[in-house]
C-alpha cells in the first residue's frame, strides 16, 4: 500500500503549455505550482515570488489574456494555455511602453513588486485603453508594493496608457 501511495506521489503528468510565444512540453507532478514551473522549470525568475498566501501579487502573470497570481495555480492547469510572462514584455530589445513609462516616471523602487505590477497593467490596458485613477487603484489592490507609496505606478499607468493611444 505505501508502495501505491508513493506511485503515485511520483506520478509526472506531461503538459504543453506556451510561454512568451514559444511552446514547451514538460512532466510535472501534479502538485508543482505555475509560478514554480515558471521560475525553476523554464528558468524565467522575473516572475516573483513575495508570499505564500496569494497576498502580494508579485507573482502576476497573463493566461489566456486574464491577469493571475502564478502562484494560485498548479502548472498542469496551464496545460493548454498561451501564457505571457514578464519576459516577454521587451520586443526587439525595446522596453514595452509600460515598462519605459514605470522607468521614466520612477514607479519603482527595489523593483520587487514590479513583474506584478507591470503584468497586472498589461491586462488593465488591454480592457481599458484609458483609465482613471480610481480604475487604477482598483487594478492594481492585488498587487502591493512596499517602496513607492503607489503615487509613481498610477502616474507610469497613465503615462503608458497615453503613449499606447498616440501610437
Ligand atoms: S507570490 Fe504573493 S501573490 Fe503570488
Ligand atoms: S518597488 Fe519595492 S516593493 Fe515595489
Amino acid at each position: 500500500m505505501e508502495v501505491a501511495n508513493m506511485s503515485e506521489e511520483l506520478q509526472l503528468i506531461p503538459i504543453s503549455v506556451t510561454v512568451n510565444g514559444t511552446s514547451y512540453q514538460h512532466e510535472v507532478e501534479p502538485r508543482l505550482l505555475l509560478v514554480e514551473f515558471l521560475r525553476k522549470t523554464l528558468g524565467m525568475t522575473g516572475t516573483h515570488i513575495g508570499c505564500d498566501t496569494s497576498f502580494c501579487g508579485a507573482c502576476t502573470i497573463i493566461v489566456d489574456g486574464e491577469a493571475v497570481k502564478s502562484c494560485t495555480l498548479l502548472a498542469v492547469q496551464a496545460d493548454g494555455c498561451e501564457v505571457i510572462t514578464v519576459e516577454g514584455l521587451v520586443k526587439n530589445d525595446k522596453l514595452h511602453p509600460l515598462q519605459q513609462a514605470f522607468s521614466e516616471n520612477h514607479g519603482l523602487q527595489c523593483g520587487f513588486c514590479t513583474p506584478g505590477m507591470l503584468m497586472s497593467s498589461l491586462a488593465l490596458l488591454a480592457e481599458n485603453p484609458d483609465p482613471d485613477v480610481k480604475d487604477i487603484r482598483k487594478r492594481l489592490g492585488g498587487n502591493v508594493c512596499r517602496c513607492t507609496g503607489y503615487q509613481n505606478i498610477i502616474k507610469s499607468v497613465q503615462a503608458a496608457a497615453k503613449n499606447l493611444r498616440e501610437d
